[in-house]
């Protein structure tokens, strides 16, 4: 079977990626190789890592890192002792030294061997020369990256015009609330796909499509993140209509929402005072988690107990529920005998063709 496979970079000619992307699991061991490990991941929040020693461990891929603050520089290692394998490090925590799970050896805060206990005697055994190895590891706003390729291109080249438009939702200063996981029986692709269109609104999400201007919605594709732009519907002033909506954008400092998006698996969804990240994680080529984070510019004291709160999380699990449901049906039906390739809208999916055309690149 051929693992490459053809891809035409101009959206009307174009026919969509073929469907054994999605069913057949060798391509998602390449894309942990190729992809993965080539990409800038979200990995954790600044507040895990604020003071020196504080540390947590992620999963990019096949491999766990461990991320920690050392005085003033945030670093980042393979979480893999250089004795025989073991972790050095365990969920998150603090501590002034890494000392590996499995015989005890010790590393500093930079990485350095600093005790291999009972290895007298041993030959061409320098200490001073092993060091964990290195992990890219950057922030924005609130938010810890980390790259596994030491040549990739920092995040800024990643991240583009994001940070620039939104700056006015002030992001750094926003603080965490709270995190949701679901997981789906559907490719990690699927998923990214349904997200990177608003094709699909009318049809999937009707209390959504009454919030947002459908017309004016528009995917702003870049070299490796895409913005979405999704401007709310002003609310008819004193209506029946108005007493159902959630957003009112003539209240707000910014009318609108903007939905970035980064190559391959990271979201921030940014709207008046408050920001959604979400993180998906391929388990499996037919199973994903997707994990959601909220971030405040003013954090609720309880957000169980908080009625807005609630509110808030509540329509975003309606929008999850109707988006779970349609991922794993179409995610069956890809692989069904009569489908391989499909065609795009040029007017509303030119972020999954451009999301496409960038696994076409890192892929083949
Ligand atoms: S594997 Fe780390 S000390 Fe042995
Ligand atoms: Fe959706």
């Amino acid at each position: 079977m051929a693992l490459v496979f053809p891809f035409d970079p101009d959206i009307r000619r174009a026919s969509t990626i073929p469907a054994r992307l999605y069913v057949d699991p060798v391509y998602l061991e390449l894309e942990r190789e190729r992809v993965f490990a080539h990409s800038w991941q979200l990995v954790g929040r600044i507040d895990q890592v604020a003071e020196t020693g504080q540390f947590f461990t992620a999963e990019i891929g096949n491999d766990s890192i461990v991320v920690l603050r050392d005085g003033d520089t945030l670093r980042g290692f393979y979480n893999v002792c250089l004795h025989r394998a073991g972790p050095v490090a365990h969920g998150c925590g603090k501590r002034q030294t890494l000392q590996c799970k499995y015989h005890g050896w010790t590393y500093t805060l930079n990485g350095e061997l600093l005790r291999a206990p009972e290895m007298e005697g041993v030959e061409r055994f320098t200490p001073e020369d092993m060091r964990l190895r290195p992990v890219a590891v950057d922030t924005w706003g609130p938010l810890v990256f980390a790259n596994l390729d030491g040549k990739a291109a920092p995040l800024a080249d990643f991240l583009e015009d994001i940070p620039a438009r939104v700056a006015p939702f002030r992001c750094e200063s926003m603080r965490y609330v709270m995190r949701k996981e679901y997981e789906l029986a559907c490719n990690w692709k699927v998923y990214v796909d349904n997200y990177l269109e608003g094709y699909h609104i009318p049809v999937v999400h009707p209390s959504l499509h009454k919030e947002i201007d459908y017309d004016s919605y528009r995917v702003e594709p870049h070299r490796y993140s895409s913005i979405q732009h999704a401007p709310l519907r002003p609310v008819p002033s004193a209506s029946a209509a108005s007493a159902e909506r959630r957003y009112d954008p003539s209240r707000a400092e910014v009318p609108e929402a903007v939905y970035g998006w980064i190559f391959p698996n990271v979201m921030l969804n940014v709207y008046m005072g408050q920001m959604q990240t979400n993180v998906v994680l391929p388990v499996a080529h037919d199973r994903t988690v997707v994990v959601f984070e909220w971030f405040a510019a003013n954090p609720p004291a309880d957000p169980a107990t908080d009625s807005a709160w609630s509110r808030l999380v509540a329509f975003s699990d309606e929008i999850q529920d109707e988006d779970v449901e349609i991922c794993e049906t179409v995610q069956r039906n890809l692989r069904s005998r009569v489908y391989d390739r499909g065609r795009y809208s040029a007017a509303r999916e030119n972020g999954v063709h451009h999301f496409h055309s960038l696994l076409h690149e890192f892929l083949t």
